[in-house]
């Protein structure tokens, strides 16, 4: 009974704690940028918000600022740590690819973002066309320059594909058209630093150069150069400045265009909510594009003024997002605690429960141990005989099914069995029935009786009262006369009507032969 009862409360607890476990598995996914500006910023923010709709998703970000030699080695430390995906933008083609392929190969979905790797290895590519902004680029500085003009050129990091490509887009656009002449082709990284040095460079060897329009292969190019051209030729000389990334916000190329700092930009879109969307499709082995185009667009003096309204819109939004994310996270730190405590008191309770059973389990041990050696000492002790009343009594007490006769009316009773056993037992004959009509019971009411308070059956009682006799005969009997023969008149004398049988009993009950008594 013990043994169940714990087993069940056992079950029960383990039952409750499987319960409550959650079995969503937990994403790592590691985020590997290769540079550190506010078009990275806006992007880690999305994908931070998109992070924020699946609890099971965790980010590590790591930032390159622009050196391969960073990023391979943080690639390769977040494969360590243990990332489920990596999401990277290579700084260049050529010099990340073993990092990513190394992901790949251990068997960690990649996927590859905005600039592109030379190796096959990556599970989805997702980017805007940055061959086509260079194309559109060009078409539009074409027919703002009216077919006929100087263009600059700041180009974007060598080897890093979107400069590779925005170039050839805008060479592409510009080759048929002979009135548009490149008068510089200048090497940039696609920061303002670099563009604005490399300009004063190139001006100081074209002094007489005009320039009608600088083409930066982004919109921070655009500005390095737009800096250095002012600062060299004061005012500018009415050059144009177009740029690409038309990002939203304070200092964006939307909010430049519209203030006529550059004359245009182009949208090149960060969508990080939709790569973590991606992300989890592939972690969760759901059906997802391999090769994803993402929508952009031209920013001029047109449309700039709503764009940049429409983005400050979405930016506040996106803000409101993120201070109801702070709250919701706040408010489920607090549950989370009152779970915890929840947790604990129900340890605690169970931990009571337990304790209680158990010293219930152990009381009810002790008390059926004493419980028995009363009884033995009852049936084993010499008892006077007992009154008539009490037996009287004793009987009527047990006609009532509720009331539960005392120690006193027990042991009285016992007494008196014993008295009837011991004054019948040498009769062979004796049977149970006739014990019950002497004690004036019927046979099935002194089976009862005394299986409750002995535990034993009347048989059972009335054979070992037999045997002890026997004991005490054995070891008076003439020890002259043969061993087998007073063995079977002890035997006799005691009742058993077979010695082979007495001996058997015997043994059971002591452990020896009756013979080894005599010896
Ligand atoms: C941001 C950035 C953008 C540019 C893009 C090219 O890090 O430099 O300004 O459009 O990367 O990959």
């Amino acid at each position: 009974m013990h043994k169940q009862l714990l087993g069940a409360l056992l079950l029960a607890l383990l039952l409750t704690i499987l319960g409550c476990a959650n079995p969503k598995p937990h994403y790592i996914i590691g985020v590997s940028q290769c540079s550190a500006d506010i078009w990275r910023e806006k992007q880690n923010a999305e994908l931070r918000m998109g992070a924020y709709f699946h609890d099971n998703v965790e980010l590590k970000f790591a930032a390159a600022y622009d050196s391969d030699e960073r990023q391979v080695e943080q690639i390769d430390s977040l494969l360590n740590d243990g990332i489920d995906l990596l999401i990277v933008a290579p700084n260049q083609v050529q010099t990340i690819s073993p990092a990513i392929d190394r992901a790949y190969d251990k068997g960690i979905p990649v996927i590859v973002f905005e600039r592109k790797t030379s190796s096959q290895k990556y599970t989805a590519f997702i980017s805007a066309d940055n061959y086509e902004m260079g194309r559109v680029m060009g078409e539009y500085i074409v027919s703002r320059l009216h077919g006929q003009g100087t263009v600059l050129e700041i180009k974007g990091l060598e080897g890093s594909s979107p400069a590779i490509e925005r170039h050839n887009g805008f060479m592409d656009a510009i080759k048929d058209v002979p009135g548009i002449k490149v008068v510089g082709s200048l090497q940039g990284d696609w920061t303002e630093e670099t563009a604005y040095e490399t300009t004063q460079q190139w001006l100081a060897n074209n002094k007489d150069v005009r320039v009608d329009l600088v083409f930066g292969a982004n919109d921070r190019t655009a500005m390095g150069a737009r800096k250095s051209l002012t600062s060299a030729r004061g005012g500018g000389g009415g050059t144009l400045y177009c740029g690409i990334d038309g990002l939203p916000g304070e200092n964006g190329g939307i909010q430049l265009v519209r203030d006529s700092l550059l004359d245009a930009s182009y949208i090149y879109p960060t969508h990080g909510d939709q790569i973590i969307e991606l992300a989890v499709n592939i972690l969760e082995g759901k059906p997802y594009e391999k090769e994803t185009m993402l929508m952009s667009a031209l920013v001029t003096s047109d449309n700039a003024k709503v764009l940049q309204m429409q983005g400050e819109e979405l930016m506040r939004q996106a803000d409101r997002l993120d201070q109801l994310h702070e709250k919701a996270d706040s408010y489920l730190h607090k549950l989370d605690i009152q779970h915890v405590v929840n947790w604990m008191s129900m340890g605690v309770i169970l931990l009571l429960v337990v304790t209680i059973v158990l010293f219930y389990l152990y009381h009810l041990r002790n008390l059926k141990l004493q419980q028995e050696r009363v009884v033995s000492t009852l049936w084993n002790m010499e008892i006077e005989p007992a009154p008539v009343a009490d037996e009287t009594k004793e009987h009527t007490a047990d006609s009532s099914a509720d009331e539960k006769p005392s120690v006193v009316a027990e042991s009285a009773f016992l007494a008196r069995f014993r008295e009837v056993v011991e004054a019948r037992m040498e009769d062979s004959e004796v049977s149970v029935d006739d014990l019950a009509a002497e004690m004036s019971l019927s046979r099935v009411q002194l089976y009862r009786k005394i299986k409750t308070i002995t535990g034993s059956s009347p048989v059972e009682l009335l054979r070992s009262t037999r045997l002890k006799r026997a004991y005490q005969m054995l070891l008076t009997t003439d020890k002259s006369v043969s061993e087998d023969k007073s063995v079977s008149e002890v035997a006799y004398a005691v009742g058993f009507t077979a010695p082979s049988y007495f001996s058997k009993c015997f043994k059971e009950e002591y452990g020896m032969v009756p013979g080894d008594v005599r010896k």
